[in-house]
């Protein structure tokens, strides 16, 4: 059954009454810009077709009661019980309802009206496979509390609530693109955000060309430590660099040349890790410009550099999803191929001709099965646009 349906019937079954409303806020993909958002760098990431829908109705009083199909469990909690981050009974709030208790805390904290909610929440969006599922709950659980609540943030700024959720409620020190990715997509486009200002537009996808999502069907490990390691190198990166350097505030300041004129004085670990974001950077800035004239040939050359360089310099591939990547770089119509997201497991994302796009998936499928003994999904994704209230 389709997760939108899904939700509201389990809804009527759970709270005696068809939902008033359903949300729904979609998981992305990242294009180009890979571990730079927190650098201050540039990203290209689109929404995706696949989505978490919430169907919710006021509870009538504080207490939000809240069901994860998916998971088969119930949390509820009060405004009260979020800021001693327990819940009503004294319990933990399990791992899933974090997230939606999370965005109520900083909705809260921001000094918006947070009424209680009944909801019901299902998502199409693979868990642990660098799709940001977690990022979709957090939008559409933004959206249902501005429906409630009666009012209106621009969505970048529910993108922006929606980090600070994750940083200081749930504890992942992500940067501003997942959210940012749910919260604003275009359909049919790209999005171009400038982490530091958060100025962004659309870029229209050229018609010639296809989003292939691979997943490796291996599922993400020790990515939250291993993510805040990475995040630390790049600040003792900027630490040690500002020496030379006075003026920079992150490694979104420094040049390559600069960067190679003074790379010998990092340990040779936090060299590596910054030099990919330097360079990540630097590729992300020239994208645009190479897409906006049409020359997808070259945009999937920086896709490819992209995914050498978290293989070898970040150090956050895997086997799997460097297999994934190689045979995808050597099929017909193949422009780019890397991995998406945070890495050490997930989907890699594809550029591919669309003439070819249907028979990529099918022998991505059949090489990486053979390669590795595994079941992958493979689909042709469609950009979508961002979190909102579906239409009645
Ligand atoms: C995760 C984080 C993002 C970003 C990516 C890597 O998805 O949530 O903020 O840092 O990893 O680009």
């Amino acid at each position: 059954m389709h997760p939108k349906d899904l939700v509201r019937q389990r809804f009527t079954a759970r709270f005696g009454a068809p939902p008033a409303r359903i949300a729904l806020a979609p998981a992305r993909v990242n294009l180009l810009g890979e571990h730079v958002d927190y650098n201050d760098g540039f990203v290209m990431p689109a929404a995706i077709d696949r989505a978490t829908y919430v169907a919710f109705s006021p509870s009538g009083n504080e207490q939000s009661t809240l069901l994860a199909a998916d998971f088969d469990d119930e949390a509820a909690f009060t405004p009260g019980s979020i800021l001693s981050k327990s819940d009503v009974g004294g319990e933990p709030l399990p791992e899933w309802a974090r997230y939606p208790a999370g965005v109520q805390w900083a909705l809260q904290d921001a000094g918006l009206p947070v009424p209680g909610i009944q909801a019901v929440y299902a998502s199409d969006v693979p868990r642990g496979a660098g799709l940001s599922s977690s990022a979709s709950v957090e939008m559409a659980f933004a959206v249902a509390w501005q429906a409630l609540g009666g009012w209106g943030l621009p969505p970048m700024r529910r993108a922006s609530l929606g980090q600070k959720a994750e940083n200081e409620y749930v504890g992942v020190k992500c940067g501003i693109m997942d959210q940012f990715a749910s919260a604003c997509g275009v359909a049919d486009h790209l999005l171009l955000l400038d982490c530091r200002s958060l100025e962004w537009r659309a870029l229209p996808i050229p018609p010639q060309v296809a989003i292939v999502i691979a997943d490796t069907s291996v599922r993400r490990k020790l990515t939250a430590s291993g993510y805040n390691e990475r995040r630390q190198a790049c600040e003792e990166a900027v630490a040690v660099l500002s020496r030379d350097l006075p003026g920079i505030r992150a490694l979104r300041d420094v040049s390559i040349a600069d960067f190679n004129r003074l790379c010998g004085g990092l340990p040779e670990a936090v060299e590596k890790r910054a030099r990919h974001v330097v360079e990540e950077i630097d590729r992300s800035r020239r994208a645009a410009g190479l897409l906006e004239r049409g020359d997808v040939a070259a945009f999937g050359r920086l896709m490819n550099a992209c995914h050498a360089s978290l293989r070898d310099l970040y150090e956050v591939s895997t086997p799997e999803l460097d297999a994934m990547a190689a045979i995808a770089q050597g099929l017909p119509g193949c422009l780019g191929a890397r991995l998406t997201g945070a890495g050490f497991g997930g989907c890699t994302v594809n550029l591919v001709q669309k003439t070819a796009a249907g028979a990529f998936a099918e022998d991505l499928a059949e090489g990486y099965a053979r390669a590795t003994g595994l079941t992958p999904e493979i689909y042709i994704c469609r950009a979508a646009d961002g979190a909102r209230i579906l239409a009645d």
